[in-house]
């Protein structure tokens, strides 16, 4: 408030006293430049995107078409240049055709949350992470999800997302797991569809990355992914074609790695070949920031925007053009996909245009999706929900319960308001790769719903004096995280800062004891059999301490199932270890690269993805190794019982079951449906096919229907380049969770 009355003061004498000096204070040219008039036959909007774009297309010189191409630096890093002004001094900025009104894309990280929005002094929601979304398996809440974000971008100023994560988790000690959404392709890839819909309802531009294979972060700029092209199509490279058929993002963000030789941003196979013939992707490319290596090549294979910078594709771009070695049809497609993605995603019939959100509103939905994602994962003698009449003390214990829960981060990183929760005030500014906490506090959520019971807190930091605590309590609920963050990758999934040793003595200290785990990826569990309750509530958001509250003493019952399984050991993962880079080929923040070495390329090191397909569940099904808990696992305060499966074929083929609320409570079920594709289509033992989030009453029956995309039954025929349903016998099971699938029937499909 303070700061936008401070600068509109500042427009006002600049106004009166220096027109030039107008063009220097980037408030007012800002609000000058902000919503440039178009003007043109292409306002009309009875006329398609695509015809709209040629007829500015028509219009432009040479240089407004290289202009489009490329950004013109980070606007948050770099001193504002005239360029990025206009900017909103997010992460990236293009500076549109101002002569024909057509505005700039003004860029902004966005996966849970707006960020680095507390400079502009309005604090942006912290959703859930992705990941605690994908275990709600809800596809309208992926909506909601995906609305708010677009919503809260378009208040402060911007018109085009860079979330949208969907990249598997094919290696679950990746930082970035908290930013995707989960192992499985079919559930990331229409959950990422939904949320890039909502997104795009508001008028900006969706996009979804990091295409593809931007599986570890550790060398992500060099590392060479090998793998075979059905494996891949089958794969991670299933979850984009979902979400890009089935959510038209406007954009594609490549990745930094390379994929069979070539880096993803000039790779003709991945952005040509797949996503802009096979998939028909009408959109625009953008590279990932730094990810763009070459001029010619890239733009041969399909890269459309260079971001943040201009090194190949300015100068170097226009010397191209004029020398022919980069036709002039080649630069009028990239040209015309931005436009013609610009008017699909209305961002010029809908100038970006600042607001105010509705704060309120926004924790509430960040509360109800954290409540739909929160995953019971054990709950011995009914432990919860917890009944406050019954408890005279509870200890809370650790993970600075008392004051916030973590949250996940680099470049998705959402500004908590008023600083880290648990740094000294004014000093929580966030920075890069470091702990973020956001002030939700579990130990305020959990006093507010038992008043009368004494609520004691212990840090945690010496386990004796937390299990003298948690001895002295009726409950213990001990808190842990696992912190991770873009840029690195976690280099085990045992619970760092000793809190296996914490949770242990607590739960030896008191047979009531409730665990809590804050994490993005899977964590193992060496004392998994002491405390008598474990919950997954992962980077909870915003209001993460209330929903927590709401499902601990159970004014909500817990629906979520887990999107990533839980393995034991990393011994059984499929890469034991993750690939280390060569000293060299360092992250570009950390290591001694000059930038002409940057832009040229790391040398590439080789990660072979020999497990091809079989990601997750699948690996562990195939492999007959048991796990921890299992993908599309997770517990209820109620039961449910499954039964009258029908699987009908035809175009769609469906499956019809019946599910009924056995409980005394109300709740959610998440039924899922799998199939076991015939013996010579070689697949994995079984892949899921469709799901239905059941909500049902106490006592409640309900007739189930879920339609399976033949897609989704099919093999990718390397051969012929092509899906292919393989003829035979396709057994379908139903159940509630991939470990316990009770409905079982055979179809043949040919
Ligand atoms: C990340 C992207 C992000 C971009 C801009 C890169 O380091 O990989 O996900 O959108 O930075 O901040």
């Amino acid at each position: 408030m303070r700061h936008s009355q401070l600068r509109a003061g500042y427009c006002l004498s600049a106004l009166m006293f220096l027109t030039v000096i107008l063009s220097v204070v980037p408030g007012c040219s800002q609000r000058r430049q902000q919503a440039p008039k178009p003007t043109g036959p292409w306002t009309n909007t009875s006329l398609s995107p695509d015809e709209r774009a040629d007829l500015v297309i028509r219009e432009m010189t040479l240089d407004e078409k290289i202009a489009v191409l490329h950004g013109v630096g980070m606007p948050t890093d770099d001193p504002l240049t005239e360029e990025n002004m206009p900017s909103n001094r997010g992460v990236g900025y293009e500076v549109g055709v101002p002569r024909l009104g057509i505005p700039g894309i003004d860029m902004s990280d966005a996966a849970y949350g707006v960020r680095s929005s507390g400079a502009n002094g309005r604090y942006s929601t912290a959703l859930p992470a992705n990941v605690a979304a994908a275990a709600s398996w809800d596809t309208d809440a992926a909506y909601e999800y995906g609305k708010l974000i677009g919503a809260e971008l378009r208040a402060q100023g911007y018109n085009m997302t860079l979330g949208g994560g969907v990249d598997i988790t094919r290696e679950p000690r990746n930082g970035r797991t908290f930013e995707y959404l989960g192992e499985d392709p079919i559930l990331a890839g229409t959950l990422v569809a939904r949320l890039i819909e909502g997104t795009q309802s508001q008028h900006v531009i969706g996009d979804i990355k990091h295409y593809a294979f931007n599986d570890q972060e550790s060398g992500r700029n060099s590392v060479n992914i090998t793998i075979s092209k059905r494996a891949a199509r089958e794969s991670d490279l299933l979850a984009f074609e979902i979400g890009v058929e089935q959510g038209h993002p406007a954009a594609v963000m490549c990745s930094y790695n390379r994929v069979l030789g070539d880096f993803s941003c000039e790779n003709k196979w991945l952005l040509t070949d797949v996503l802009k013939k096979d998939w028909q992707f009408p959109g625009f490319v953008v590279s990932d920031w730094g990810g763009t290596h070459s001029t010619e090549k890239a733009s041969a294979a399909g890269l459309e925007n260079e971001e943040p910078g201009r090194f190949f594709y300015e100068a170097k771009y226009k010397a191209a053009v004029e020398a022919g070695t980069i036709p002039q049809a080649e630069l009028d497609e990239h040209v015309h996909r931005i436009l013609r993605s610009m008017f699909a995603a209305g961002v010029i019939d809908y100038p970006r245009e600042r607001g105010v959100v509705d704060p309120l509103a926004g924790l509430e939905v960040a509360r109800k999706i954290e409540e739909g994602g929160i995953v019971l994962l054990k709950n011995k003698a009914a432990t919860l929900p917890l009944v406050p009449i019954r408890l005279h003390t509870i200890a809370v214990i650790g993970a600075h319960s008392d004051v916030g829960m973590i949250s996940g981060g680099g470049s998705a990183q959402v500004d908590p308001p008023g600083g880290n929760a648990i740094a000294p005030p004014g000093k929580g500014a966030p920075r890069w790769q470091a702990e973020i906490w956001f002030p939700t506090s579990p130990l305020k959520a959990i006093q507010a719903r038992a008043p009368k019971t004494t609520v004691k807190y212990d840090s945690g930091d010496d386990p004796a004096a937390a299990a003298a605590l948690a001895k002295s309590a009726d409950v213990a609920i001990v808190f842990a995280y696992q912190w991770e963050s873009e840029g690195m990758d976690l280099s085990t999934l045992t619970l760092a800062h000793n809190q296996d040793a914490l949770i242990a003595a607590v739960a030896a200290a008191n047979p009531h004891t409730v665990v809590v785990i804050e994490s993005g990826s899977p964590v193992t569990m060496p004392w998994v059999d002491a405390p008598a309750a474990i919950v997954e509530a992962w980077y909870a958001g915003s209001d993460g301490a209330n929903a927590l509250g709401n499902v601990l003493f159970g004014s909500v019952n817990p629906s979520g199932k887990l999107p990533n399984t839980f393995p034991k050991s990393e011994a059984d993962l499929p890469h034991p270890t993750i690939t280390q880079p060569p000293p060299m080929s360092h992250h570009y923040d950390g290591a001694a690269v000059t930038p002409e070495q940057w832009a040229k390329g790391l040398p590439p090191f080789q990660v072979a993805y020999d497990e091809g397909l079989k990601v997750g569940y699948k690996w562990y099904d195939a492999e007959k190794k048991p796990v921890l808990f299992p993908f599309g696992y997770g517990l209820s305060y109620t039961t449910y019982h499954y039964s009258g499966l029908t699987v009908t074929p035809g175009d769609k083929v469906k499956v019809t079951f019946t599910l009924t609320n056995t409980g005394a409570r109300a709740g959610a079920e998440i039924a899922e449906v799998y199939a076991a594709l015939p013996a010579s289509a070689e697949e994995p033992p079984k892949r899921l096919v469709g799901w239905s989030k059941v909500e049902l009453k106490a006592g409640e029956k309900k007739t189930v229907e879920v339609e399976i995309d033949p897609k989704y039954l099919s093999i990718f025929d390397e051969g012929k380049d092509a899906w292919a349903l393989v003829p035979g016998d396709y057994t379908i099971l139903v159940g509630g969770s991939s470990d316990k699938l009770p409905l079982k029937a055979t179809v043949n499909l040919k």
